[in-house]
């Protein structure tokens, strides 16, 4: 792993954002997977100014979404979809035909099957965007004694539902489960840029830069056996795990 440690949050979202405009300026078709959160929020708006100033086309670039909940409307604002939408694919020049986030309508087996589809028929993701909940997920792969290779449906855990309770109006109205693509979909990617901020994820970057341990418990571990990972955190959460260079 490639560790970067910044001064703030917002050099850290704009190191990671240099990245991903690197890999779009060195392949411009290129097939990114991307991720949901504030963290992956506080990232897209420098690919949507590097897009409007020139720097970067997206008319070729194709995406996968990691994740989205079942049972949400697409039309939900805090559906994945309208997340993207918003936060991204609204304002730079990508064709949306080839932006894939899996269903939250419908079938949920159904949905995971065409999203399975979508994630083979697109081809080997160039770059994988990652962040990272309290309890260690990555993508919606919650900690178990079991992870999945592949797309399926995931159980959230308590941590995840009260973590995401602060973009619904009442912690019932957040999704119990989603469908997130697998461990083995994420650690396929030629490459990973992961960043994380904030106190609250100090146990889960501790596990991942702190110890050699691959741990079913704490999905992100897994990052460790990538071959070309970049983790992005800034100086005050590196300080927090007990980090230093
Ligand atoms: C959600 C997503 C994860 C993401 C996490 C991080 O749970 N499913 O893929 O890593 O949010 O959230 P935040 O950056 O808001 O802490």
């Amino acid at each position: 792993m490639k560790i970067v440690i910044t001064t703030s949050f917002e050099e850290t979202c704009k190191k990671a954002a240099d990245i991903i405009i690197d890999q779009i300026n060195t392949k411009p078709d290129s097939r990114l997977g991307l991720a949901t959160g504030s963290t992956a929020a506080g990232i897209y708006p420098y690919l949507v100014k590097a897009n409007k100033d020139g720097k970067v086309d997206f008319s070729k670039v194709s995406t996968v979404n990691l994740d989205e909940y079942v049972g949400i409307d697409p039309k939900h604002p805090e559906s994945y979809r309208a997340c993207m939408d918003r936060w991204l694919f609204d304002h730079v020049n990508i064709d949306k035909k080839n932006t894939v986030v899996a269903s939250g309508l419908g079938d949920p087996d159904e949905s995971v099957k065409a999203f399975n589809k979508a994630i083979a028929d697109g081809g080997q993701i160039d770059l994988q965007l990652l962040g990272v909940g309290l309890d260690g997920h990555i993508g919606f792969n919650e900690p178990g004694k079991v992870l999945y290779s592949h797309a399926h449906r995931e159980k959230l855990t308590d941590s995840t539902i009260e973590a995401n309770a602060r973009f619904f109006d009442k912690i019932e109205d957040v999704p119990k489960e989603a469908i997130s693509m697998g461990m083995g979909d994420i650690m396929k990617a030629k490459s990973i840029v992961f960043a994380a901020n904030g106190e609250n994820k100090t146990e889960a970057i501790k596990n991942l830069l702190m110890n050699d341990a691959i741990d079913s418990q704490w999905p992100v571990t897994v990052i460790k056996m990538h071959p070309d990972a970049t983790v992005i955190i800034d100086e005050e959460l590196a300080k927090m795990v007990g980090y230093s260079c």
